[in-house]
C-alpha cells in the first residue's frame, strides 16, 4: 500500500484525536498526518491516497482551518488519486446541519476525477438533515463525541477495515 496523507482541521481537539486513531489503526508506518492549518496543496498532491476530516462548526459551516484549506483542495490536481472522508458533528444540537463539513468536501472533490471510498450507513444516527448524506449514505465516517463517544473506536476500527482494501 502506498503511504495514505491523512489531513485533518479540528478546533477543540475532537477530530484531531480521530484522525490519529485512524492513523493508529491503519499504521503509522503507512500514512502522514497533516493539520490543514499548516498544510499546502503540494502537501495533498504528494500522495495517491488520502484521508480528509473536519469538524462542523456555525450553522454547517467547515471548521476555520479547512475552510481556508478548500481552495487548496479546489486547486489541487486530484485526478486519479483514491479519497476517503471523515468528520465530526453533534447530532443532538445541530440535527439540521449534522457533519455537513464532510458533505461540502465532497462536495468540493466533485468533477476531480479522483475515486471517493469510505461511504457508510446511516443506521444508528438520529439526525434529521445532513448534507453528508447522499443517496441515503454517509458519504465518509461520521462521528459523533459529543452524544456518542462510546462509539467512537468501533466505528473508527470498521471504517478503517472496510476502506483498506481500496488504499493501492
Ligand atoms: C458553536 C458550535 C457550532 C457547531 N455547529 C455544528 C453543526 O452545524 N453541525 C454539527 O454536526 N456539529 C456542530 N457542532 C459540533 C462540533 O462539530 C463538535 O463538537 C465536534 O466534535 C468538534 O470537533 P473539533 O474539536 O475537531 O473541532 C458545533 C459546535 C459548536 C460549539
Amino acid at each position: 500500500m502506498k503511504t495514505i496523507g491523512i489531513f485533518y482541521g479540528s478546533s477543540s481537539g475532537n477530530t484531531e484525536s480521530v484522525a490519529q486513531q485512524i492513523q493508529q489503526a491503519l499504521g503509522e508506518d503507512n500514512t502522514k498526518l497533516f493539520d490543514v492549518a499548516k498544510a499546502s496543496k503540494a502537501d495533498l498532491e504528494q500522495f495517491d491516497n488520502l484521508i480528509l476530516g473536519t469538524s462542523t462548526w456555525g450553522f454547517g459551516d467547515l471548521q476555520d482551518d479547512f475552510d481556508g484549506f478548500i481552495k487548496q483542495i479546489e486547486a489541487a490536481d486530484l485526478s486519479g488519486k483514491t479519497v476517503a472522508l471523515f468528520g465530526c458533528g453533534d447530532q443532538e444540537s445541530y440535527s439540521d446541519t449534522f457533519v455537513d463539513g464532510i458533505g461540502l468536501i465532497w462536495q468540493s472533490l466533485q468533477g476531480k476525477s479522483c475515486n471517493i471510498v469510505g461511504q457508510t450507513s446511516t443506521e444508528g444516527y438520529s439526525h434529521s438533515n445532513s448534507q453528508a448524506e447522499v443517496d441515503g449514505s454517509f458519504v465518509g465516517l461520521a462521528i459523533d463525541e459529543n452524544n456518542q463517544g462510546d462509539l467512537t473506536a468501533e466505528r473508527v476500527s470498521a471504517w478503517v477495515e472496510a476502506i483498506k482494501a481500496d488504499f493501492k
